[in-house]
């Protein structure tokens, strides 16, 4: 039974990872600060090695990859739409919002992640442990990443923008 709880959550996440690399151009794309944009082009880049990750984990329970929608990334993907429709273009406050919208996307994932890692090693799956703790690691990296962003300028630059 612990095996197929671990089995659908695998599908969820592959389907949150991939629903991510079509909504993070989107993001990059919006994005005012050019850090921010390079740090979602960079997170694009490590979002597809996750996919193949999740890939490599079906094989290693020799099954094929299937992905099931997960309600949470759809929603999370929409709040991200959303502050993109709602906020002025070119502002540091679109930024801030960014931040915000992704911030909730890796919170989602490392509490995905963090639980796949602990079903792994409950069910004596070493290998598929070690192969997700890395993306867990760079989820926690990539929301590092955006703090030091928000805090090192972003939130004051949006702070102190003029209203349009
Ligand atoms: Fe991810």
């Amino acid at each position: 039974m612990l095996r197929e709880l671990f089995i659908e959550e695998l599908k969820d996440i592959y389907w949150a990872e991939k629903h991510l690399t079509k909504a993070l151009p989107k993001m990059k794309k919006a994005a005012t600060s050019e850090e921010l944009a390079a740090a979602f082009d960079e997170h694009l880049a490590v979002t597809h090695e996750q996919v193949v990750r999740v890939e490599q984990v079906f094989e290693m329970l020799e099954m094929t990859a299937r992905a099931k929608k997960c309600e949470a990334m759809d929603g999370l993907v929409k709040e991200a739409q959303q502050i993109i429709e709602d906020l002025p273009k070119g502002s540091a406050v679109i930024d801030a919002g960014l931040i915000i919208a992704a911030q909730k996307v890796e919170h989602y994932e490392i509490a995905a992640y963090g639980s796949l890692v602990q079903l792994a090693k409950t069910m004596g799956e070493n290998d598929i442990a070690e192969i997700l703790q890395q993306t867990l690691d760079e989820e926690k990296e990539a929301d590092q990443l955006l703090t030091e962003l928000a805090v090192s300028g972003i939130n004051i630059s949006a702070e102190n923008e003029p209203e349009e």
